[in-house]
């Protein structure tokens, strides 16, 4: 018998992708089904995505509070049946979440995004129905609540966005039953996060150490105790990458080609960078990132003066908080030949810095796993990262430990000794990240077994 699972996300490539969720759920999708299982992937028709010949397959009157009518359509795209959840009124905005009013009811979009694709898991009869992070969560306890045979499984890439609505949401989505300590309710909220860890029969997050680090009042933004007491049902699986489309001697993104045999390309990748960022010294080091609390950005911040002073190059990409990245601009300014820092978001000229940088850096405050240092890894870009997380299973040079200035300053500066003074050794470290197999291959191996401890759980356990 094929397992049937439906992978639910509200980011998928080549669609939709606002950080590594985007990534992640396209290309674990497509390993899993390369690897025989069928896995189709369900998301809101967000209004920009624009897709032709999609095929209507259902539709549904969800209720919360009132009643909405929800259209299900569909389409084979690389490979992989996707499945778009249309409700105009919710999904037909410019962006996909945001703190903006414009947002404010979220936890009606997700609500009716969740609960159509449990609908749509049931009627189906999939084996599994895997959500990902808040936006889907609430799905694992609507098929609970329609005792529904198809097993839960829930993935936290971020455990930091919680998705916590006020009280009397409960009321319109349906979960006034369950809205108490042992459920959702989450100090006075209710917590679509929550939901996914109390009622999923397998919990997991996208790297070893992660999956100890939540457990910890320091990591685990409050659902460290309720963690703990499914400590043995949560498992850490590290991300793999998508090596198709990051391929350093295969990549359209980027004008120059190159191997571990041939490393000229990477130069040449290197001075059309500088041209680009208008940039002087070398090396260059590199970040690509949300601008927000978690990447470190204030550590950074802090240790500019003395990473300026190496006279290195700096060049981010990123969009973000408005706060830390005026603070930026403003080093930017002061620094004109040696930073330069480029608000938007380009899949482009991420391969082309990925590729022409010589040392990537990660000072993150947490990282559940991270993929632009596998990224870097891959082009024979150096990381220095903090050692958190999936940084932390997934990098084995330069990093430190303690969450300070000093410390970030201290490695970087060890970083930038190494590739002035000893070509060799760096020519080595360059050789040996690219030689890494980050792809999902084994990843996906480890989903499908807990996959099918989750069939039995949900057999066993018949809650
Ligand atoms: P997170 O999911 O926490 O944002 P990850 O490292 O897992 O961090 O994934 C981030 C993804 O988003 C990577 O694919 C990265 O290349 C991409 N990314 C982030 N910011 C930008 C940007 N400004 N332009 C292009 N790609 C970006
Ligand atoms: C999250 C995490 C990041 C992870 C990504 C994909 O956004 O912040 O570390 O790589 O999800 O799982």
């Amino acid at each position: 018998m094929k397992m049937k699972i439906l992978m639910v996300t509200s980011e998928s490539l080549p669609f939709v992708k606002t950080g590594g969720l985007g990534d992640v759920s396209f290309s674990l999708t497509k390993a899993l089904n390369k690897l025989g299982i069928q896995v189709d992937l369900i998301l809101p028709l967000y209004g920009f995505i624009n897709i032709k010949d999609t095929k209507k397959i259902g539709e549904f009157n969800i209720f919360m509070g009132k009643k909405f009518p929800v259209e299900l359509f569909s389409k084979k795209i690389s490979g992989i049946r996707f499945i778009f959840v249309s409700s105009p009124v919710h999904f037909n905005r410019k962006g996909v979440y945001g703190e903006a009013k414009e947002y404010k009811d979220n936890w009606e979009r997700f609500g009716i995004f969740s609960k159509a694709a449990a609908d749509f898991a049931n009627r189906e009869k999939y084996h599994i129905l895997h959500a990902n992070d808040w936006q889907s969560a609430l799905s694992l306890l609507y098929l609970r609540k329609m005792k529904s045979p198809v097993s839960r499984f829930f993935t936290i890439h971020n455990i930091s966005y919680q998705g916590n609505f006020p009280a009397w949401t409960s009321r319109p989505l349906g979960l006034e039953e369950e809205f108490h300590p042992e459920g959702v309710e989450f100090f006075g909220k209710l917590s679509f996060l929550k939901a996914g860890i109390v009622y999923s029969e397998i919990i997991t997050t996208v790297s070893p150490t992660h999956s100890r680090e939540i457990l910890t009042p320091e990591f685990g933004f409050g659902m460290e105790g309720i963690l703990r007491k499914r400590r043995n049902d949560l498992f850490g699986v590290l991300n793999g990458i998508d090596t198709e489309v990051w391929n350093p001697k295969n990549d359209p993104l980027i004008r120059c080609s190159y191997s571990t045999e041939n490393l000229s390309g990477k130069e040449k990748c290197k001075e059309e960078l500088i041209k680009k960022a208008k940039i002087k010294f070398s090396p260059l080091i590199a970040m690509i990132s949300r601008i927000a609390p978690q990447k470190g950005f204030d550590l950074l911040i802090k240790s500019l003066e003395k990473i300026l002073a190496l006279r290195i190059s700096m060049i981010i990409l990123g969009r973000g908080e408005n706060s830390m990245l005026g603070k930026l601009k403003e080093w930017e300014k002061k620094n004109q030949q040696a930073m330069r820092v480029f608000n938007v978001f380009d899949e482009e000229l991420a391969h082309q810095i990925i590729a022409g940088a010589d040392i990537y850096l990660m000072p993150s405050k947490f990282e559940p796993c991270g993929l632009t240092q596998m990224y870097a890894l891959r082009y024979g870009t150096v990381p220095v990262v903090r050692a958190v997380g999936g940084l932390n299973d997934t990098v084995d040079d330069f990093k430190f430990e303690r969450y300070q200035s000093e410390a970030l300053a201290e490695t970087l500066g060890r970083a930038v000794k190494t590739f002035r003074n000893d070509k060799k050794k760096w020519e080595n470290l360059i050789k040996k990240g690219m030689s890494r197999d980050f792809s999902w291959l084994k990843s996906a191996g480890e989903y499908v077994k807990l996959y099918q401890i989750s069939m039995i759980r949900r057999r066993l356990w018949n809650l």
